[in-house]
């Protein structure tokens, strides 16, 4: 920077004294090395071992006008019995996929018992909703719409029919699905949102630091890293999502209070009770309030209860700062033009008014 500054003034000297005598041959400019960046220490290799950087759902998608169809069909209300919620009404875009209530209000001001996950990197965990019920986005997506207290539609052929009467929709599914001589369908319906959703990654600058960048991170993030795997967190909370990856019991070490028995009910396994998945770290300080009940509004004290109930130790105060400090290094970037409100399409002469 400095020598470039230098480099310049010097040849504006020269252009200056140049006088009216006949400009002698420019010498030579002289070579100017580029100073190194000083040289990135290599990141630990016990750290690359427990993380990997976000990659999947990261490439652009091949396949737009299916991707445009899911990102419609997740703004628009029509999907619910009200015509007033849409899967942005409690996963929102722009607040990093979630609507930071405990618990999320659906049809007709009714609230549900789980907190609601952020929607941002789920293509990722191995399986869906808190107990995992949904193998994939797919199954996920056709929960919602039926769930007599979320979104509430009485069947999916309403859906179908509904969406059957909105020339818009005819189209953009011609598009999305061209092989197909019904192209709507529920199925196709939670195929298209899953789409939309695949692409949902948030990459931050932990994936810049393990993909070499030493300096991505923070000293102080640097320490909280090494606080956060040797305080035992990385037990539960590893790979590309800092968790999303195994199911584990809220209450390994100090049970903790929940009525939820999680995975259990979906196994029939009464070693399952209270095991839920382990959510992914990931932009978890926008994501408040925390755990399945969404009891718990800060993330200082998530991590307390982490330590005391999953780990049976008392952190201090120093210890859960630290870990705060690295876990926001894992807020990442929305793509805002990818999230942007498309235009929906309108109703049709026989849309169906709720
Ligand atoms: C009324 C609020 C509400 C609406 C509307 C809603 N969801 Fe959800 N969503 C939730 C709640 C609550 C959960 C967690 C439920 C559970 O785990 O039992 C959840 C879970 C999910 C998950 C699982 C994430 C994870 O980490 O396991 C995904 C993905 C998701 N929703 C996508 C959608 C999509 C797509 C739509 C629209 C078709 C939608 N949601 C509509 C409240 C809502
Ligand atoms: C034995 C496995 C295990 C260990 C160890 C563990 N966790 Fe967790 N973590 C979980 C599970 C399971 C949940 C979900 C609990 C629930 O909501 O019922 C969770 C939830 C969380 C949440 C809330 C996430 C959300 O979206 O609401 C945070 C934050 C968190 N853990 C951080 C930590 C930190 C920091 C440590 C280390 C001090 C840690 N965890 C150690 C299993 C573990």
């Amino acid at each position: 920077m400095r020598l470039a500054l230098i480099t310049t003034l010097i040849a504006l000297g020269a252009a200056c004294t140049g006088g009216e005598a006949p400009a002698p041959a420019p010498a030579p400019a002289p070579v100017v090395e580029t100073p190194a960046a000083p040289p990135e220490p290599p990141i630990p290799a016990a750290q690359l071992a427990l993380f990997t950087p976000i990659k999947a759902g990261t490439v652009a998608p091949t396949d737009k006008g299916l991707v445009d169809l899911g990102r419609t069909l997740y703004y628009d209300t029509r999907l619910s019995a009200d015509r007033d919620l849409s899967c942005n009404s409690c996963h929102l875009l722009d607040k990093y996929g979630v609507d930071g209530t405990p618990t999320s209000t659906g049809h007709k001001g009714q609230k549900g018992g789980r907190n609601a996950p952020t929607v941002y990197n789920a293509f990722g965990h191995i399986a869906q909703f808190w107990d995992g019920r949904a193998a994939n986005l797919v199954d996920q997506a056709k929960g919602p719409v039926l769930n007599p207290i979320e979104m509430a539609m009485p069947s999916d052929k309403a859906l179908v029919d509904l969406l059957t009467t909105i020339p818009g929709y005819q189209s953009a599914f011609a598009r999305a699905f061209p092989a197909e001589p019904e192209p709507i369908s529920y199925d196709n319906v939670a195929r298209a949102i899953a789409a939309f959703e695949e692409h949902l990654a948030t990459p931050s600058r932990f994936d810049e630091y393990l993909n070499g960048k030493f300096s991505a991170l923070t000293e102080d993030e640097r320490k909280g890293l090494d606080t956060f795997i040797s305080t035992g967190c990385v037990a539960c909370h590893t790979g590309a999502f800092v968790g999303g990856g195994m199911y584990q019991k809220i209450g390994l070490v100090e049970p903790y209070p929940t009525k939820d028995k999680g995975r259990s009910v979906v196994t029939k396994n009464k070693a399952d009770d209270f095991f839920f998945k382990v959510p992914s770290l990931r932009n978890i300080a926008e994501t408040a309030p925390y755990f399945h009940d969404g009891s718990v509004p800060t993330l200082e004290d998530a991590v307390r209860l982490m330590g005391k109930h999953q780990l049976g130790k008392q952190l201090d105060d120093a210890t859960v700062g630290s870990i705060v400090t690295f876990l926001k290094s894992l807020t990442g970037t929305i793509d805002q033009a990818y999230i942007s409100q498309p235009v929906l399409p309108v109703d049709g002469p026989n849309t169906p008014k709720p």
